[in-house]
C-alpha cells in the first residue's frame, strides 16, 4: 500500500533540513575532480508546484522554503541551496530530491533515484526525463532493494539518500536491513537517512526514529545526527520537527551542518532549534 504523496509536504520544514544537508553532501564530494555517484532510494515525484490542488490544502510550503526565499543569508550552504531552489520557486514550483541533485552534479557525476508508486514515478519521468546528459538515471522500482542491488558503484565514491514516508511501522526496520546490506558491499558508502520526530501522539511511531538511528550507526564506522525541531514535543500533534542521520560523512560536514541549521533555524520560526550530535566516532 503506498498512500503517501509528497505534493502534500514539499517544501516543508522537514525539506528544508533534508535538502539542505542532501547539498552540503553533494557539495563535499564536489570538492575532488574524481567522478561520484548518488543514490536517491525515495526520490518522490521530483517537482511540486505551490498553485496544486495538495500543496494547497496544506499550505506547508509556507512553514519552509517560503519562509527563507525573503531573506539573505550569509551561510554558505545555505545560499548554495536557495540558489538551487530558486529557479524553481521564482515559478511557484519547489524542486525535489532528484531534481537538486540532477541540478548540482557535474557531467561526470552519475545519480540514481528510484520511485516504487507507479503516478508518482510517472511523474518523475516526466520531470526529469531531460536532465542530465545520460547521466541521470530513473528507476520504477523498490529503492531499498535497487540500492542494495546497485551497490557498489564503479567508481566507489557517492553518496545515498534515504527518504521513505514511514507510512508503515516495519519501513524503520527495513531501512536499518537495507543500509546493513549495502555497507556490507560498500563499506565506505555516506548515507543520509531522514526521519520524522514524533510526539507520543504519534503512538507507536513515538521513539522509532531515534531507535533506528541508534541502530544504523552500529553499522557505520562514523555517524552523527542532525535534528531540526519547529514546535514543542509536549504541545505538538505530530511531527514536532525531523533530522538526518549521517553514516560516514565527509570530513568535518559535522561543522557545515551545524553552521547551515543553526543559520536558518530562526527563520523558520521562533523556538526552532538545530542540534548535531556525534553517535559513532573513529577510535583514537
Ligand atoms: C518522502 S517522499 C520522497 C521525497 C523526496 N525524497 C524529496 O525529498 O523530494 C517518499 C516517496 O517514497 C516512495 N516510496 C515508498 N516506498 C518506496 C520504496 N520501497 N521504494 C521506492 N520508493 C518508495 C513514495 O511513493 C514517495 O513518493
Amino acid at each position: 500500500m503506498l498512500s503517501y504523496q509528497h505534493a502534500y509536504h514539499a517544501g516543508n520544514h522537514a525539506d528544508v533540513i533534508k535538502h539542505v544537508c542532501w547539498v552540503a553532501i553533494i557539495e563535499y564530494l564536489k570538492n575532488k575532480a574524481k567522478p561520484f555517484t548518488l543514490f536517491d532510494t525515495h526520490a518522490g515525484a521530483g517537482l511540486y508546484h505551490f498553485d496544486a490542488d495538495e500543496a494547497q490544502k496544506t499550505s506547508e510550503f509556507e512553514t519552509g522554503i517560503v519562509k527563507l526565499n525573503s531573506e539573505t543569508f550569509s551561510d554558505e550552504t545555505v545560499t548554495r541551496y536557495l540558489e538551487l531552489c530558486a529557479g524553481y520557486t521564482r515559478n511557484r514550483q519547489y524542486p525535489g530530491s532528484p531534481a537538486l541533485a540532477a541540478d548540482a552534479l557535474r557531467s561526470g557525476d552519475s545519480l540514481h533515484a528510484m520511485e516504487l508508486h507507479p503516478a508518482e514515478s510517472d511523474k518523475l519521468t516526466r520531470n526529469l526525463t531531460d536532465r542530465g546528459e545520460g547521466h541521470v538515471h530513473l528507476h520504477y522500482r523498490d529503492g531499498l532493494e535497487g540500492l542494495v542491488a546497485m551497490a557498489p558503484p564503479r567508481p566507489n565514491r557517492g553518496a545515498v539518500l534515504i527518504d521513505p514516508s514511514y507510512e508503515r511501522l516495519e519501513e524503520y526496520a527495513e531501512v536499518v536491513d537495507a543500509v546493513a546490506a549495502t555497507l556490507a558491499r560498500w563499506p565506505q558508502a555516506q548515507i543520509m537517512v531522514w526521519y520524522p520526530l514524533l510526539s507520543a501522539r504519534a503512538g507507536k511511531k513515538a521513539g522509532a526514529s531515534e531507535a533506528m538511528r541508534n541502530k544504523l550507526a552500529d553499522l557505520a564506522k562514523t555517524a552523527f545526527y542532525a535534528d531540526l525541531t519547529v514546535t514543542e514535543k509536549e504541545t505538538d500533534t505530530g511531527m514536532y520537527g525531523s533530522g538526518v542521520c549521517i553514516l560516514n560523512p565527509s570530513w568535518q560536514l559535522d561543522e557545515t551542518v551545524t553552521a547551515a541549521l543553526n543559520c536558518l533555524a530562526p527563520s523558520l520560526a521562533d523556538n526552532a532549534d538545530a542540534t548535531v550530535n556525534w553517535l559513532k566516532t573513529e577510535p583514537v
